[in-house]
């Protein structure tokens, strides 16, 4: 993902957190932010409005409007509701610069394709976490239909011959791509005849989206599970509809409360999409209580072991949550092995964790964790999102001031982290790069 376009103020501030704070107290978790960029490309299936709630208030979300802007949607956002007005689709190529910033803006790709026939949309390229390719996306693509043709960076797709509607097919994706999933499951809601998506991604953002365009008046059912079956409509009409709670920003609250020793409850949260992280907290040794269908607790645990983590295509181990676990990981008992198998570069909080005093050794995509009694504050640098999220944890449980640097990561993927933090108890800051403030006496309940 791009730098290059955050403004100088995210680019230069950062968080300076006072470790070792218990925390304690409720969070309220915002909606999924990559169910909503998702769901905001798919209103371009309605010729008409979509409003959209529990939005969360992130950089990402407002740069996929502005994509969506750009082609001719009618967008407002207020207060977690966000009004999409897709009754005119002015253009059909998405600006490269809007795209180059945000990886998710490829999702307009099949949506524009099976509304206008046509679609333009430059190669996302890769991010600090990996490469990340869009030939299944692509692949997908074809199959219902559509023409190909990418020519200098830009994916341009039209309807083959004189098709008027791309036309259902039977897709086998090689890996369970979640974005391909949706991007492929968009195009055929409009497509003639039926689809089917075999080796699916079944991940929750998946069954989220499948809900939206279901409410939009689309044929949809097996969403969840590997094979998916879409039965095309000639159009899908207005909806109202509600963002599932962020699973991944629920992981991260449920990790802060454990490496703090703390007790902290979230809501709303759906518990069986944190199964795998629930699962693992509880073989370390850490409890986690689900209070209510929707309201699930961290339990204080002074002494947890380690344990070894595979990231996999859900139900497994989320890859967005293998860093903060590893920050947790860092204080365990014994010894653990982090195994990266869904990017291939997306162990680089490891040797800022290690500049904490982490005790960590890399072998490829493999990290040997050794726990260590404790984690001394230093100022880090975030390089990614989930991997800024890993040093915020470190932090709370570090001796002394963690400065985290790289906050523009950070805000793209959490809604208003420090003020939640802060509600807990978390002595948590953000400032200037060259400001060091002295530490807040008092912490402050938001
Ligand atoms: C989505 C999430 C991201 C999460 C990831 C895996 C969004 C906006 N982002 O990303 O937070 O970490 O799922 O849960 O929803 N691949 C290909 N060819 C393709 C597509 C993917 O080789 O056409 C590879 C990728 O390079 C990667 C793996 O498949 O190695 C998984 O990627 P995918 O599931 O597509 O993740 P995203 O949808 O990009």
């Amino acid at each position: 993902m791009s730098n290059s376009h955050s403004s100088p103020e995210e680019r230069h501030s950062v968080l300076h957190i006072w470790g070792r704070q218990p925390l304690s107290g409720h969070v309220t978790i915002s909606g999924a932010k990559n169910s909503a960029l998702v769901l905001m490309a798919g209103s371009i299936l309605c010729s008409g409005t979509c409003r959209l709630r529990n939005v969360p208030s992130l950089l990402d979300i407002t740069r996929i409007g502005e994509i969506l802007s750009a082609l001719g949607v009618k967008v407002s956002h207020s207060q977690g509701i966000l009004d999409l007005d897709a009754s005119e689709i002015t253009q059909s190529k998405a600006p490269y610069d809007l795209v180059s910033q945000l990886r998710a803006s490829f999702f307009v790709a099949g949506p524009l394709l099976a509304r206008l026939g046509v679609a333009q949309v430059p190669l996302p390229g890769g991010c600090s976490i990996g490469d990340r390719p869009v030939d299944l996306h692509v692949k997908g693509l074809q199959a219902l239909g559509a023409e190909v043709i990418i020519e200098h960076g830009v994916v341009h797709a039209r309807l083959r011959g004189n098709r008027k509607r791309l036309t259902g097919a039977r897709i086998y994706l090689d890996f369970p791509s979640v974005g391909a999933t949706e991007n492929i499951m968009m195009a055929a809601t409009l497509a003639e005849g039926e689809t089917i998506i075999e080796n699916a991604a079944q991940e929750p953002e998946v069954v989220d989206l499948a809900n939206f365009c279901r409410a939009m008046g689309a044929q949809i059912r097996g969403a969840g599970t590997n094979r998916i079956v879409i039965n095309g409509v000639p159009q899908l009409h207005e909806t109202e509809y509600s963002v599932v709670p962020d699973r991944i920003e629920a992981g991260t609250f449920l990790l802060a409360g454990a490496i703090t020793r703390s007790e902290i409850s979230l809501s709303p949260v759906v518990p069986d999409h944190l199964s795998a992280t629930i699962a693992k907290l509880s073989e370390i040794g850490v409890k986690v209580a689900i209070d209510a269908p929707d309201r699930i607790r961290v339990l204080p645990t002074e002494q947890f072991r380690g344990t070894d983590i595979e990231t996999l295509p859900f139900p497994g181990f989320p890859t967005d949550l293998q860093a903060p676990f590893m920050s947790l990981l860092t204080l365990a008992e014994g010894d653990s092995m982090v195994t990266e198998k869904l990017f291939e570069n997306r162990l680089q909080h490891v040797a800022e964790l290690n500049r904490m005093g982490a005790d960590i050794r890399l072998k490829g995509n493999i990290a040997i964790v050794r726990g260590v009694p404790q984690l001394s504050g230093a100022p880090v640098q975030g390089t990614d999102l989930r991997a800024s999220a890993a040093l915020v944890i470190a932090g709370l449980a570090a001796n002394g001031m963690t400065t985290v640097r790289g906050l523009n990561h950070l805000d793209r993927g959490y809604d208003n982290i420090e003020a939640k933090l802060r509600g807990l108890g978390a002595k948590i800051q953000r400032a200037q790069e060259a400001e060091i403030p002295a530490a807040p006496a008092e912490s402050k309940r938001s």
